[in-house]
């Protein structure tokens, strides 16, 4: 366990609008979390009862830990006026896994003695597994890829641990991210409350990104305020940038400012040439790296 926090919590803010998707999908996440989160241990028992897990898949960069730390905000803000949130943070590389065998039996006892125990103090209970495939991947350390097949194992230990928490403490919600579609197909889909799949950023959201990402830094420094709100610039850019996740694209905006010496001293000097000439790098070492790949 890597952390356990008690919402809402100002500085748990910002998350949740920080990743760009369509609303219906945050929607649906924050419908999904209030429901489990505030209703599920009366529906326990039921045939309509939910299992209490959403998962998110995707490629890497996509915003899916973003969105799930901003979830736990967000439904516990929801929740407030009945009573305060526990986010429960799992780090599965923190488990053993050097013996076959041991990680799993760590992953049930933390689903069946220390969760429930956590769960019991507060009204409502959100876990987070971020990267569930990691809970397998150092057993593999000699091989180069991540078996498939590893991964299911894994994944079976999470959902298992799943059913003993649900029937020790109904209501508790399981938030899963994974980068391993493959993975994500059988052990996940019948279970999931939720599946939602992150994608990399269209030709709209892109822009969007980049003018989020100049708004910070308009934040810090008001001069950039121009930049922050010229939409036509963000579209030049956004347009270079096509192809590129949401963490490359916000790292290509703030590596601008270190193009130069005066703009790494003054970023307020910031122009639109050294965020085009940011655009054309990163999408130049995208090319490359396609072109490697394809090799
Ligand atoms: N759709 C998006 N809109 C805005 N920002 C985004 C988007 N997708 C990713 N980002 C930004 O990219 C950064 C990385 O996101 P995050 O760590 O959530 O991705 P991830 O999918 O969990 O990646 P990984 O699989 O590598 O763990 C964050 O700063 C996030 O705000
Ligand atoms: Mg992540």
């Amino acid at each position: 366990m890597t952390g356990v926090h008690a919402l809402p919590s100002d500085h748990h803010d910002g998350p949740w609008d920080a990743v760009i998707v369509d609303p219906r999908v945050k929607e649906r996440l924050l419908a999904t979390a209030v429901l489990v989160l505030r209703h599920g241990r009366r529906l326990a028992g039921s045939a309509v009862a939910p299992h209490g897990l959403v998962v998110l898949a995707g490629p890497p960069g996509t915003g899916k830990t973003t969105l799930a730390q901003g979830l736990a905000q967000a439904a516990a803000r929801a929740l407030a006026p009945h009573g305060a949130t526990t986010l429960v943070e799992v780090d599965p590389h923190a488990f053993p896994s050097e013996m076959l065998g041991e990680s799993q039996r760590a992953v049930s006892r933390l689903f069946r003695e220390d969760l429930p125990e956590l769960a019991a103090r507060r009204p409502h209970t959100m876990v987070l597994v971020d990267e569930v495939e990691a809970l397998a991947v150092r057993r593999q350390a000699a091989s180069f890829d991540t078996n498939p097949v590893d991964v299911h194992r894994a994944t079976d230990a999470v959902l298992s641990g799943l059913d003993v928490l649900r029937a020790q403490r109904p209501g508790t919600l399981l938030v899963v991210t994974t980068n391993f579609a493959e993975a994500v197909d059988d052990a996940f889909l019948s279970r999931a409350d939720l599946l939602v799949r992150t994608d990399l950023p269209d030709e709209s959201v892109i822009p969007l990104i980049v003018a989020d990402s100049l708004r910070e830094l308009a934040a810090q420094w008001p001069e950039l305020s121009g930049l922050a709100e010229d939409g036509a610039l963000h579209r030049r850019v956004g347009r270079t940038l096509a192809g590129l996740d949401g963490r490359r694209i916000r790292k290509t905006v703030h590596g601008a400012l270190a193009l130069r010496l005066e703009t790494a001293r003054e970023p307020s000097s910031l122009c639109a040439e050294d965020l085009l000439l940011a655009a054309r790098e990163a999408a130049d070492e995208l090319a490359a790296s396609t072109a490697s790949g394809a090799a």
